[in-house]
């Protein structure tokens, strides 16, 4: 396969953008017309004028959108059609949220829909459990896209909480689930099983400690305190679910786009259905957006060419995605699935080696990282662009708190592209020896999407932007960005170890780089146990 910026599209796009490059956003900033780089949808803009495109560089992605044939993938998508091929399987999470009548999203609307009458039983306390007392709790076991999208969207939503309190356990480190099921009482708990494969070790030895706990409590009737949501029904009831308490999904959902799946089944519990729906509905319009617009008025396509245009054309290796919102923390470790799992690749769908594909994508709340790692994005000698994300309107009284907040992000979003001269540190009356220390050299990316408040409509608009972004940088890259081999290996390798290391055994058979830390690894076992 031809990488990215080996085919003329791609070339004569580079050579344009690396252009703007040496004339400095600083001077770009100041052409006429700038500030129309920007895209909006009902609350959500998104600002890429302190980027390297032009109107001459969009236009060129044109041609670079055919040659990825964006038009006829995009249908492919919107159909349901197999859009996987290595593992041949369609890719349907826009089904999830869709109103159409199709095969898929009708079976997906009745699996929403009795997961929503579940979660209004658990909320009214018409759930009886074991004991007929109230859900007062709910545990979810899952990890990866069973957990990421779930604990992004309760944080992110937590002015929404309003049913039994949610809490998430990912990690099989004993200590998560500890802490999780800490003070809670097993007779006003729900445990949800979250798992599109039932077979994940971490999840499935949680979800076993999480029985065993509630039989202490409960006894023989302790299975009615757990359900589970998966594509994988028969395992779930094989593992002792009974058949009513498991929500089931299509298996052509994949775990990193499975939020708007019943594994948001603790969202509809811990937040009511109607807040669920809601963030469907604004999935639902990001979607058809994407589907309805051309590329150069496409909102996730537009910001998946950036990031392909920074990581792949200027060799920018990581994208910092940082939400100037404390209720999105959890939002980059979301991405970070998202974007990585997907299109962190090396061999395109022809089965050809790429040499091109995902940056490594990171974040942390503004301003939070301000006092953390800005002082390398403005002075390091790696550039890196930034997706700031502004939440405009706060649910807090303390506007004046909100105001600095936004200043902030503004601030950074153009010291990193306008920089700071040593002619303007000088003037300033900075000492000539300390002031090169004081220049920025600016011409640093950056685009800022912003939502008018983080409301749970347009935090689907945001989700399903990254997710159709996703897909985006993906046709460009030319990976399949739905199967995940990478992570299947390390997966056998550990069932393996874990043996090894049963300090009865003796740490033996490990290879011999381990040899030593694990001799010492055992024998702290053995004193720990
Ligand atoms: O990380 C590999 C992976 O398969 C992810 O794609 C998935 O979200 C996660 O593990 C959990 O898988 P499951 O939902 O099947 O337990």
């Amino acid at each position: 396969m031809e990488t990215p910026i080996s085919v003329p599209q791609w070339a004569r796009l580079a050579a344009e953008s690396s252009r703007l490059r040496q004339s400095t956003l600083r001077a770009l900033l100041d052409t006429p017309g700038r500030g129309q780089l920007h895209l909006e949808l009902d609350g959500l803009l998104f600002d890429f004028s302190r980027q390297f495109v032009s109107d001459a560089v969009l236009n060129l992605f044109g041609d670079v959108c055919e040659l990825s044939e964006f038009s006829s993938r995009r249908e492919v998508l919107w159909r349901g059609d197999i859009s996987n091929p290595t593992e041949k399987r369609a890719v349907t999470h826009v089904a999830l949220r869709g109103s159409s009548n199709d095969a898929a999203a009708t079976a997906a609307r009745t699996q929403r829909e009795r997961a929503e009458a579940f979660a209004r039983d658990v909320r009214s306390g018409a759930f009886p459990g074991a004991t007929g007392r109230r859900i007062t709790h709910v545990v979810n076991i899952g990890i990866g896209g069973s957990d990421l999208g779930p604990a992004m969207v309760y944080r992110a939503l937590a002015s929404w909480a309003s049913g039994p309190e949610c809490r998430f356990v990912s990690n099989i480190d004993p200590v998560d689930l500890d802490r999780a099921l800490h003070g809670l009482d097993p007779q006003t708990t729900l445990v949800i099983v979250s798992s599109k494969t039932m077979t994940t070790s971490e999840t499935m030895h949680n979800a076993s400690r999480a029985r065993a706990w509630l039989e202490a409590s409960i006894g023989d009737s302790a299975m009615a305190h757990m359900v589970a949501s998966t594509a994988s029904p028969d395992a779930a009831v094989q593992w002792g679910v009974s058949g009513e308490h498991v929500f089931g999904f299509a298996d052509s959902v994949g775990g990193r786009f499975s939020v708007s799946s019943v594994i948001g089944l603790p969202l509809m519990i811990g937040l009511g259905p109607e807040v669920f729906d809601a963030m469907l509905g604004g999935m639902s319009a990001m979607d058809t957006h994407f589907h309805e617009q051309s590329w150069e008025c496409n909102i996730p396509a537009v910001h998946a060419f950036i990031t392909v245009l920074n990581s792949t054309v200027h060799q920018m290796s990581s994208l910092a995605v940082i939400p100037y919102s404390h209720d999105l923390s959890r939002l980059p470790a979301f991405l970070q699935q998202l974007l990585m799992e997907s299109n962190g690749k090396s061999v395109a769908i022809d089965g050809q080696s790429v040499d091109a594909s995902s940056p490594i994508v990171w974040g942390e709340p503004g301003t939070n990282g301000q006092h953390a790692f800005f002082q390398l994005l403005h002075q390091g000698t790696q550039v890196v662009p930034v997706d700031f994300i502004a939440v405009v309107r706060t649910t807090s009284s303390d506007t004046a708190a909100q105001r600095m907040l936004l200043a902030n992000l503004l601030a950074q979003a153009e010291v990193l592209a306008l920089g700071r001269t040593l002619e303007e540190v000088l003037t300033e009356g900075v000492d000539a020896e300390l002031a090169p220390h004081k220049v920025f050299s600016g011409n640093r990316p950056n685009s800022i999407i912003a939502l008018r408040e983080l409301s749970p409509r347009l935090l689907g608009m945001l989700i399903a932007m990254y997710e159709h972004s996703t897909a985006v940088q993906g046709w460009l890259w030319g990976v399949n960005s739905f199967d995940q081999f990478g992570v299947e290996h390390g997966k056998v390798v550990a069932s393996r170890n874990i043996p090894l290391l049963d300090p009865a055994e003796g740490v033996t058979g490990l290879s011999a780089s381990f040899a030593k830390a694990c001799e010492i690894a055992g024998m702290w076992m053995r004193d720990n146990l």
